[in-house]
């Protein structure tokens, strides 16, 4: 914990310090896509590789020695006063899903970044070092594989998703190769638990909680688990004029069935989620009845039992289903996550901070899979929801949040960082 004076010194930042700041940084990262309407920025793209360019040198600009690791995090170091031994990590993720809203990752990123500027800028020194890190891959959507940067660092990387392959068939492997990139880099990149002080993340909600609630911040208690597979159904492709319906083992109609089961099973619990977010037919034509269908499944519950049952009743009705329609299913599992608790350490800094800055603290779990998952039982972890606007919409170009909210979340944490001992 900082000198009674330079906490004073401090704890009266302001308002409107950060706000428009944090809003012009994700507005110019916003600019780098690889769409032409709209924003997706996916693991080693080009379009990824400028944004963590900028990030690198906008670290450097606010006073961190900042470099690009071989997994594609951004990692900024602000050293901590003399006989500081820990570090604690504060980020989130630069990666997005396609068509993404500007905030989803990138604030938690620009306001740990303003934040250690302003640090920097007052001289202030914290009793532990202060990595800020903008991971690389959270989103999973080039090889199915969520938390690649994330998983990396926390000595959890997914070495199974090496073998992964994106739509133009390159592999993880052969990419990371191409950037000279090796299983020993990657295992490197592991912090011994024992060197962390903890992971703080600020990330938008992705929900209508704290709008509804009139709130610009919240706790965060949990992060849902999640389950992802890949399920393949294997039918019979034929004529579509010629075959009577009796006779057909058509790949789409079981799918179909499929996903009104997800739809079914996942509604019969409160605090449990299921999409097909994916459905594809190869080669699919308006007069062949399908053979083939693939389809996504993402289950998810801030309670580990409550989805596993539900992971294990759809496998069982996956299979009933494709044996009455006489097609084969296969279900492949891409990644699973155990619900991460958030540190109660962490929990009670923040509505320590959220007090001071005259908001009622407020406390809600994460529907949202976060890097800071990674980091359960490495570190304490904590993470600060921001309200979300446009009912609360994300994944989605309508994503927004307010000037003010995002200039507040900044402000508790500097609050925080500077009470944290
Ligand atoms: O899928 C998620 O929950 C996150 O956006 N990666
Ligand atoms: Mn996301
Ligand atoms: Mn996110």
């Amino acid at each position: 914990m900082l000198s009674h004076q330079a906490r004073q010194a401090s704890e009266c930042v302001a308002p409107g310090v950060f706000g428009e700041r944090i809003f012009d940084l994700v507005q110019q990262l916003g600019q780098h896509s690889e769409l032409p309407d709209g924003l997706m920025c996916t693991y080693f793209s080009s379009v990824h590789k400028v944004v963590a360019a900028q990030l690198r040198d906008w670290m450097r600009s606010a006073g961190l020695t900042a470099e690009i690791d071989p997994v594609g995090n951004v990692v900024g170091h602000y050293a901590g006063a003399p006989g500081a031994t820990q570090t604690l990590l504060v980020g989130s993720h630069y990666d997005t899903v396609a068509n993404a809203g500007l905030f989803d990752g990138r604030l938690g990123i620009v306001t740990a970044l303003v934040v250690a500027e302003y640090l920097h800028r007052a001289g202030l020194r914290l009793p532990f070092h202060l990595d800020i890190v903008a991971f690389s891959e959270e989103e999973g959507v080039r090889f199915s594989a969520p938390y690649l940067g994330s998983g990396a660092i926390a000595g959890r990387f997914d070495e199974n998703a090496l073998a992964r392959r994106d739509l133009n068939n390159i592999s993880l492997a052969a990419v990371l190769l191409k950037e000279g990139v090796d299983l020993a880099a990657i295992r490197a990149l592991a912090r011994p638990p024992k060197t962390l002080r903890g992971y703080l993340e600020v990330h938008i909600e992705q929900g209508p909680v704290l709008l509804d609630r009139g709130l610009p911040v919240g706790i965060v208690t949990s992060i849902a688990g999640s389950a992802r597979f890949r399920v393949t159904i294997e039918g019979v492709a034929g004529h579509a004029g010629t075959v009577p319906m009796a006779l057909r083992r058509d790949a789409v109609a079981a799918a179909a069935e499929i996903v009104l089961a997800v739809e079914r099973r996942c509604s019969a619990a409160a605090d449990l989620v299921g999409t097909v977010g994916q459905l594809a037919v190869p080669h699919g034509l308006i007069n062949v009845i399908p053979g083939r269908c693939e389809l996504s499944l993402d289950v998810r519950s801030s309670d580990d039992t409550t989805c596993e049952a539900a992971i294990s009743d759809l496998c069982t009705e996956i299979e009933q289903i494709a044996s009455r329609r006489r097609v084969s299913a296969t279900v492949a599992e891409l990644s699973r996550h155990r619900a991460a608790p958030c540190a109660a350490s962490m929990q009670s800094a923040l509505a320590a901070a959220i007090a001071r800055a005259g908001v009622v603290p407020f406390y809600l779990p994460s529907g949202a899979g976060h890097d800071g998952e990674m980091f359960a039982g490495v570190t304490d972890i904590g993470m600060l929801f921001v309200r979300c606007g446009n009912g609360g919409i994300s994944h989605s170009p309508l994503e927004t949040v307010t000037v003010d909210d995002a200039d507040l979340a900044a402000r508790i944490l500097v609050d925080v960082l500077i009470n944290l001992d």
